[in-house]
């Protein structure tokens, strides 16, 4: 006997998305008391889960697929049209393996190093005042592209790395921000294809192990290398979401400027930088759901899923679930100091198999980088961070603190 999804009523619910951002799913479990329930958005049926069954089935790959999962505005902007996000099965995992053949440990902490002495060049250039959100972005993308082999030159720092943040800020955007993500996703793969033709004539020579080379020589199952435009997405796979990890730059450095206890227990060794970064993982907002399709009909704990049908599983509900998580609202490092580890209920960048699934490819280099910035700000420089409006929505995405967060001050230490 199989028994109804509890439904939200309505012609559709995504503009209620738009309006409510991270909560749409949070507030809906919690008015239907279920880890389940279905709606529609952008014109179809969805189902929506949450908390740990909710991210074990999802995770389920048996069951669900990714191709024409993620909305078409996405795919154009965010993903790119051709990447590692839309495959499945033997493909997929082919392909996810040409991306974790650069995280082994070395290569991440080459990547950490680089990070750490582009921070120095910056902060010590910055006259004493820098906007963080600004910086942390050349930082970031001068660092990811010395790391994949990717040139550029100096005059060109400004314009590459606004194509980045535009392609992660326009994802959900309407209007002309959308257009100009467009825009610059059809530019950074133009830059990024045209390398990779010169890297196969021999005319760019790239190290080993870094995404161009290893990207520009990948065999797909039959043993092509992939259409250069391809490669491109893939490598911009790379730099895109490294760049992206300015958001939690930021949220890093407001959580060490808002929450003395928490900062003091970390200068103090009580709480150590794993934890920290951790914590700032699952409290604050990024991705609030990914998506995918349901495979073939079946039934789960008593409901039916039909082939076709639209799957989100909330991501920062899920964080912040009161059934996996004591005070959710409360940022509490320690919780992560003897955490012993769930594939599926502490979930920001995905759940399950990295290898073989669709869990970020990039988990160890976002923490080692956050790391990182918290050795750079509590350890190696003195700053102010003058009265601002540090606030963030829970509903813009991606959300980020109002200010930017504004450093003035800034000092090497002793
Ligand atoms: C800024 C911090 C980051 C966040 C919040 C984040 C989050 C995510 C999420 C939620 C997914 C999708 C999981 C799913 O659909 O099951 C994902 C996938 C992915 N991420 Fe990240 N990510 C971050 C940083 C990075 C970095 C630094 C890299 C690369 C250096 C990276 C590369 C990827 C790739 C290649 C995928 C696709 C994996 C697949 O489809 O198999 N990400 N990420």
């Amino acid at each position: 006997m199989t028994k109804p999804i509890p439904k939200e009523q309505g012609l559709d619910h995504s503009l209620d998305f738009l309006r409510e951002g991270y909560q749409f799913v949070p507030n809906r479990r919690t008015s239907f008391q279920s880890n389940i329930f279905e709606t529609r958005l952008l014109g179809e049926r969805a189902i929506c889960l949450g908390g740990e069954e909710g991210a074990a089935l999802f995770y389920d790959a048996d069951r669900f697929v990714r191709q024409d999962a993620a909305p078409k505005r996405l795919l154009k902007t965010l993903f790119g049209e051709t990447g590692v996000q839309t495959l499945d099965g033997p493909a997929h995992t082919h392909r996810k393996r040409m991306f974790m053949s650069l995280m082994f440990p070395e290569n991440v902490d080459r990547l950490t190093r680089l990070v750490g002495r582009e921070w120095e060049k910056e902060l010590d250039q910055a006259d004493g005042e820098t906007v963080l959100y600004e910086t942390a972005q050349r930082v970031l993308m001068r660092a990811v592209c010395e790391w994949a082999g990717v040139p550029f030159a100096e005059s060109e720092v400004d314009k590459r790395t606004d194509e980045m943040r535009l392609l992660f800020e326009s994802g959900t955007a309407l209007g002309p921000k959308h257009i100009l993500g467009r825009k610059a996703r059809a530019s950074a793969e133009a830059w990024i294809s045209s390398m990779v033709e010169e890297v196969r004539t021999k005319r760019l020579l790239p190290n080993e192990k870094t995404a161009l080379y290893e990207f520009a020589w990948h065999r797909d199952e039959s043993g092509e290398l992939l259409p250069a435009d391809v490669v491109a997405v893939e490598v911009i796979n790379i730099l895109r979401p490294t760049v992206a990890v300015s958001i939690y730059v930021l949220f890093t450095v407001l959580a060490l400027h808002q929450f003395d206890e928490a900062r003091t227990k970390l200068a103090n060794g009580t709480v150590d930088a794993t934890a920290f970064v951790q914590e700032v993982r699952r409290f604050y907002p990024f991705f609030p759901v990914t998506a995918a399709r349901v495979k073939h009909d079946f039934e789960w704990e008593g409901y039916r899923f039909e082939a076709g049908t639209l799957v989100l599983l909330d991501l920062y509900g899920t964080n912040h679930d009161p059934a996996h998580w004591d005070e959710p609202g409360q940022f509490n490092p320690e919780r992560f100091v003897d955490w012993t580890e769930s594939p599926f209920t502490f979930i920001p960048q995905g759940g399950r198999d990295v290898d073989f699934g669709h869990r970020c490819a990039g988990e160890h280099v976002t923490i080692a980088i956050m790391k990182e910035t918290v050795d750079v700000f509590l350890n190696r420089y003195r700053y102010d961070v003058p009265p601002q409006d540090f606030s963030y929505s829970l509903v813009d995405l991606p959300s980020l603190p109002k200010s930017r967060l504004v450093l003035t001050d800034i000092e090497r230490r002793a």
